[in-house]
């Protein structure tokens, strides 16, 4: 068996209300092969969206592990996370977060041009992935 492209460890996510610690994760084991394709089901509120934002690298968990391939991420700080994320990842918000200033085909060309291609090659690369 090939190593996860993404995986998790007894990962956990916690939020202050006031003076009450509000538990969404607890322990949450889970791996993604490359080219596998999941779905997170559960009620609203049940914590899909925070789950995924953790895996995502887009918001720090309480407790336990995040590896990609074998590289541990749980620890990374904040540009290198963001890098990570430039290169690795496509996340479409459940409310959208476009860039309203911008035509659709700038908003995905965006990340291209932040990793350092030419306006022109992000654009061109943008149009074919529209
Ligand atoms: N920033 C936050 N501060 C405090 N509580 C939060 C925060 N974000 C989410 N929660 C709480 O965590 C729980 C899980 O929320 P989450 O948005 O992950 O659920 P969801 O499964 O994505 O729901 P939906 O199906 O409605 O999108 C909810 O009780 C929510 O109120
Ligand atoms: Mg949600």
């Amino acid at each position: 068996m090939t190593d996860a492209l993404l995986r998790c460890s007894k990962l956990s996510k916690s939020y202050q209300d006031g003076n009450n610690e509000v538990t969404v994760l607890k322990d949450i084991d889970f791996s993604l092969q490359a080219g596998e394709m999941v779905a997170v089901v559960g009620t609203s509120g049940s914590g899909k969206s925070t789950f995924l934002h953790l895996l995502g690298g887009l918001d720090k968990a309480s407790g336990g592990q995040l590896f990609y391939k074998t590289d541990e991420m749980t620890h990374w700080k904040a540009d290198k996370l963001a890098q990570w994320r430039n290169q690795n990842l496509g996340f479409v918000y459940q409310f959208h977060h476009l860039l309203p200033e911008f035509s659709a085909l700038e908003n995905v060309a965006m990340p291209q041009m932040i990793a350092g291609k030419s306006p022109a090659e992000a654009k061109r690369q943008a149009k074919q992935l529209l």
